[in-house]
């Protein structure tokens, strides 16, 4: 390949196509009072470039797709589940393997079973339904990012880490009490940030030192990999596997919905070391999943899964992955937009308070470039901000999240350079409207994760 190329190309051709619908602006603006301003509640046809989620939204290959045709759809002990434990246990070098339907049901699994009144978990930070099933079962969540993670726009190589002195000051604060550390890999919803291996080593060291277990939730494994080889010294010759392998190792148990890394539309994993909490696991495992070979999934999904985790590896994907989402970051930087920096793994994300200075935080201004987006361009993604995170405090006012963030996450292997050049061309619409004065209030809400539900009105 020439070394001056410029271009991404993707390392994959097109076998299967899915034809997107071209609407126009008078047709969205319908569409979104149809879904009462929220994004979650449009219809997918009227979307043009979907980039609500990285989770299930990703293309099988046709060795997946074969793979699906191969599919053992046995009860137990599946042909299917054998290969993927073999792959699983290769990649984790746990022994007890257990599938899910998705994430947060190996996280309910979990957490349900070390958590309860009391409890404490800590984590760089908690995934908003890591956080849900953990306070669901009366647990509390500390979430202690690194400090260099508060600026959202200046440069560290590993700004999801997690901060070791604050961890050591919750420890001794909490005591017997805690009942797991969590390391988020890459950090979600701290920007996609990833999380060195000497951090993780640190923990590995402290965990080790007061007795407490650690979870890895590494939905996004091989994204950071991807980063500890070309940021993290010590690395450059090792492969992302032997590195995913070296830091999954670290762990007493591994969460992860399989829906991204795993490169299938539907699945999830938890992993253990410890045999007697997998005997607990599995227990509760047959009674809301499934048989313990096969939990949630059917075999066919199980060998995509299986197939799905080796390719998830390949050196040149990762390369396109990783370049693709930071294509699309630096070319807007470049436009003035502020963006939280670097760019991460699997999503841009936007500093709507930034970006829409005037709009009052009440009116949550996140949720306003949100339908803008979809607006001007039939482009979909999602507030990450106060409609996410916001509390009211006791006279009802908004106790606002710290950042208002937008994220444009991207599937893997489903959109071309020119579909990110699009996106490109329409933030140029944006930026005409940034001086935008009002925003939007919310006219209904449920009492959990809001931001799924919820109802909008533009403020006139
Ligand atoms: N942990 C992390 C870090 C995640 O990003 C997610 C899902 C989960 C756990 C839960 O997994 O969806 O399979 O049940 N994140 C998706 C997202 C929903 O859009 O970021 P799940």
């Amino acid at each position: 390949m020439s070394k001056k190329m410029r271009t991404l190309t993707e390392p994959f051709k097109i076998k299967m196509v899915e034809p997107l619908r071209i609407t126009t602006e008078e047709y969205r603006q319908n569409a979104l009072e149809k879904a009462g301003y929220n994004p979650f509640l449009l219809r997918s046809d009227d979307v043009f470039i979907d980039l609500l989620t990285d989770s299930g939204t990703g293309a099988m290959s046709d060795k997946q797709w074969g793979g699906i045709m191969m599919g053992d759809e046995s009860y137990a002990g599946a042909r299917s589940w054998e290969h993927l434990q073999t792959v699983v246990q290769n990649l984790t070098g746990m022994q007890y393997v257990l599938p899910t339907h998705q994430g947060r049901a190996a996280e309910r699994i979990l957490y349900s079973i070390l958590g309860g009144k009391g409890k404490v978990f800590i984590s760089n930070t908690h995934f908003d339904t890591t956080r849900a099933n953990i306070e669901y079962v009366g647990s509390e969540a500390y979430d202690i990012v690194c400090k260099e993670a508060e600026d959202v726009e200046s440069y560290h190589a590993f700004k999801g880490n997690i901060d070791l002195e604050k961890l050591e000051t919750l420890i001794q604060q909490h005591g017997k009490n805690i009942a797991a550390i969590i390391m988020t890999v890459t950090n979600n919803s701290s920007g996609g940030q990833p999380v060195s291996m000497k951090n993780m080593k640190d923990v590995r060291a402290i965990c080790t030192k007061y007795g407490l277990m650690m979870v890895i939730d590494g939905c996004r494994i091989a994204e950071n990999s991807y980063y500890v080889k070309h940021r993290e010294e010590g690395f450059e010759n090792k492969t992302y596997k032997e590195i995913a392998q070296e830091m999954l190792n670290l762990g007493d148990a591994f969460i992860m919905s399989a829906k991204k890394d795993g490169m299938v539309n539907i699945g999830g994993l938890l992993t253990l070391k410890d045999e007697a909490l997998s005997v607990k696991c599995k227990n509760l495992l047959i009674i809301s999943e499934g048989f313990t070979t096969y939990g949630g999934l059917s075999g066919r999904d199980m060998e995509a899964l299986a197939i799905g985790l080796e390719e998830v590896f390949d050196k040149d994907y990762l390369h396109y992955r990783i370049r693709s989402t930071a294509y699309l970051g630096e070319k807007l930087r470049e436009k003035g937009i502020p963006v939280v920096w670097p760019i991460g793994g699997h999503a841009v994300y936007i500093d709507a308070k930034k970006l829409y200075q005037n709009v009052p935080l009440e009116e949550y201004p996140g949720q306003a470039l949100v339908i803008d987006l979809y607006l001007k361009g039939g482009i979909r993604c999602v507030e990450v901000g106060s409609v996410m995170f916001g509390k009211y405090d006791e006279n009802g006012k908004l106790i606002p999240a710290a950042n208002e963030l937008v994220r444009m996450a991207l599937p893997r292997r489903v959109y071309t350079q020119s579909h990110l050049d699009y996106v490109l061309d329409v933030f140029d619409d944006i930026i005409e409207i940034k001086d935008r004065k009002k925003g939007f209030k919310i006219t209904y809400e449920p009492p959990f994760l809001r931001h799924f539900t919820a109802h909008f009105e533009p403020i006139k």
